[in-house]
């Protein structure tokens, strides 16, 4: 039998995980199977523990859930400790390993598929929600000169910087409106996007040869995207870093790195 794998949460019926994962496996010869678990609101460890005792190998976790996955797991990556989120779980010897592979696919897509390295790279990341958490090591590891973190609720922001203590000297908090200078790489971790919000930043943020990338998607560009690119910059929605973070996810399950490239357009045509 196929080893088996599953994306958990609630909703589910969107992801399009099970899409990304099969194409991985048929690039990759792999022999597993893939497949959406909706878990109710109040059932999610019942059902990763249903998970295990069936044989299951990994699941990923998407929302709800990520922050419980965090306590559920026996064993925690530093990336997820430090996210304080777990977006994949190991199930091995025994042991829920939680991981975090967001932050290294928001890396990756910006890193490796938009040609942006980010060391010496001043970074405005917008939001300070679980999204924003889970990317800030993973971009601090890319040795930027500076991430400015900008939130509507400033005591959030804080306490997210007050969390990364080590890197204090590399980052700053503001209010939106309060944005100063520039910046190579803007971040939307916000969830604004779903309520056709933008981040009522300053417009200058957004010049030519800017990067700004929201990490949500959708058929059409998102209202940042619009907003971003209206005011002279490059633009990304977040079809890559979901790609992206997959491939790691099976990278650690399978021990081999898929070719993110031709998934991804396909993805992108569909
Ligand atoms: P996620 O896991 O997606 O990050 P979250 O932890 O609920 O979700 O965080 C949502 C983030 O989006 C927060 O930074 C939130 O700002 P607050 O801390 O002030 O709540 C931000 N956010 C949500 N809706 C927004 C909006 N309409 N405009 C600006 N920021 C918004």
């Amino acid at each position: 039998m196929s080893d088996r794998y599953c994306v958990i949460g609630n909703p589910i019926a969107h992801s399009k995980s099970p899409q990304i994962h099969a194409a991985y496996a048929l690039q990759t010869g792999q022999d597993l199977a893939y497949e959406r678990c909706l878990a109710p609101l109040d059932g999610f460890e019942a059902t990763v523990r249903r998970l295990v005792a069936e044989g299951y190998r990994g699941a990923n976790v998407t929302l709800p859930f990520k922050l419980e996955a965090a306590r559920l797991a026996t064993r925690l990556a530093p990336r997820a400790r430090a996210a304080g989120a777990v977006n994949t779980l190991i199930f091995a010897d025994g042991e829920i390993v939680g991981d975090n592979t967001d932050g290294p696919g928001l890396v990756a897509d910006i890193v490796r598929n938009a040609g942006v390295p980010l060391g010496g790279k001043r970074i405005l990341l917008l939001g300070a929600g679980g999204a924003a958490r889970g990317a800030l090591l993973p971009l601090l590891e890319e040795h930027p000169r500076q991430i400015v973190i900008a939130n509507r609720t400033l005591a959030t922001a804080e306490k997210l910087v007050a969390d990364f203590a080590d890197h204090a000297d590399r980052l700053a908090v503001t209010g939106f409106a309060d944005v100063e200078g520039s910046f190579d790489v803007v971040v939307n971790a916000t969830s604004a996007s779903l309520a056709a919000d933008v981040p009522p930043v300053p417009p200058a943020v957004f010049g030519p040869g800017v990067l700004a990338l929201d990490m949500m998607y959708g058929a059409q560009p998102t209202v940042f995207m619009a907003f971003a690119a209206s005011h002279g910059a490059s633009v990304r929605d977040g079809l890559g870093m979901l790609v992206e973070q997959a491939a790691e996810a099976f990278l650690l399950w399978r021990g081999v790195r898929p070719d993110t490239a031709p998934v991804m357009a396909s993805m992108r045509q569909s």
